[in-house]
């Protein structure tokens, strides 16, 4: 039957069907890397892929990233460095991206892309939304859109992974987590096109001004970025597979299944300093 190419929304996200993750041949792979720009995140059912199937799936696309607090509170289970365990259970106090991001943005050169397995999932819930930066970014006005024209926000890991440990019960991590300054706009490397590019999760603050303007001008963005048309929900199947583009998207994993498991391993394609 071959590949086909379902869209969730007219904005973000697609399904991708009739293709083995383990198994792709050349032709697969750049329908689906054409499908990727195109949708900035897809989705794939029935991929049981091995530890291995998917480290080399992700490979695909770059160079595999290593998580800078891979470890720091959760067990590793001595997992190859390129996987990062996605685990909640009953006796999770926080779980990973409970809140909208782009993952690790905090880097210098942040990821491009993530490709996440979940295995074990709970009875219902655990879904995960994702939202298109640049019909964010088009949508704001022309004088919004100057005022930010060539503005930077600096992202600190830190307060997140932190928070996280402190949650956890761990000792804090004693070790300094990435803190970068990027462009509250950026250009994606391979489209050209403009996303927007600040988050909950790791944006601080804008650089350079006073930081009542800075928090406003934040609450803004935020608003703007997860209005509910920019947005797409994942209901996740055990084996189904959700891979989207950092660059140009954010996401949010919703915790409403505790005290139930959701697991599973997620790999992370290295990206490029945002400009
Ligand atoms: C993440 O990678 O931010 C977690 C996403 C999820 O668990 O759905």
């Amino acid at each position: 039957m071959g590949l086909t190419i379902k869209p969730v929304t007219p904005l973000i996200g697609a399904e991708v069907s009739g293709v083995d993750l383990g198994n792709l041949s050349t032709t697969e792979f750049e329908q689906i890397e054409s499908a990727f720009a195109d949708s900035l995140v897809l989705f794939f059912r029935d991929q049981p892929l091995t530890v291995e199937q998917h480290i080399a799936f992700g490979a695909r696309f770059g160079p595999l990233h290593h998580h800078p607090a891979n470890g720091d509170f959760t067990d590793t289970q001595n997992l190859p460095p390129e996987i990062l365990r996605i685990h909640a259970d009953a006796n999770t106090q926080r779980i990973a991206g409970d809140t909208w991001h782009s993952d690790v943005s905090c880097d210098f050169e942040p990821p491009a892309a993530s490709v996440l397995k979940l295995s074990v999932l709970p009875p219902e819930g655990g879904d995960t939304l994702f939202a298109n930066m640049y019909a964010a970014y088009n949508d704001l006005s022309e004088p919004m859109k100057k005022m930010l024209d060539g503005v930077t926000a600096t992202h600190d890991g830190g307060p997140n992974y932190r928070d996280r440990a402190r949650k956890a019960g761990l000792p804090l991590p004693d070790k300094e987590y990435p803190c970068h300054s990027h462009p509250v706009v950026r250009t994606h490397p391979v489209s050209g096109r403009k996303a927007l590019y600040v988050n909950r999760a790791f944006t601080q603050w804008i650089d350079g001004i006073p930081a009542d303007e800075s928090r406003s001008i934040l609450e803004f963005l935020y608003q703007h970025t997860t209005k509910a048309m920019y947005q797409c929900r994942f209901q996740w199947s055990v084996d189904a597979i959700a891979m989207w583009d950092n660059r140009c998207t954010m996401h949010h994993a919703i915790w409403d299944y505790h005290p139930h498991v959701r697991s599973g391993h997620r790999v992370t394609v290295c990206g490029d300093q945002p400009r």
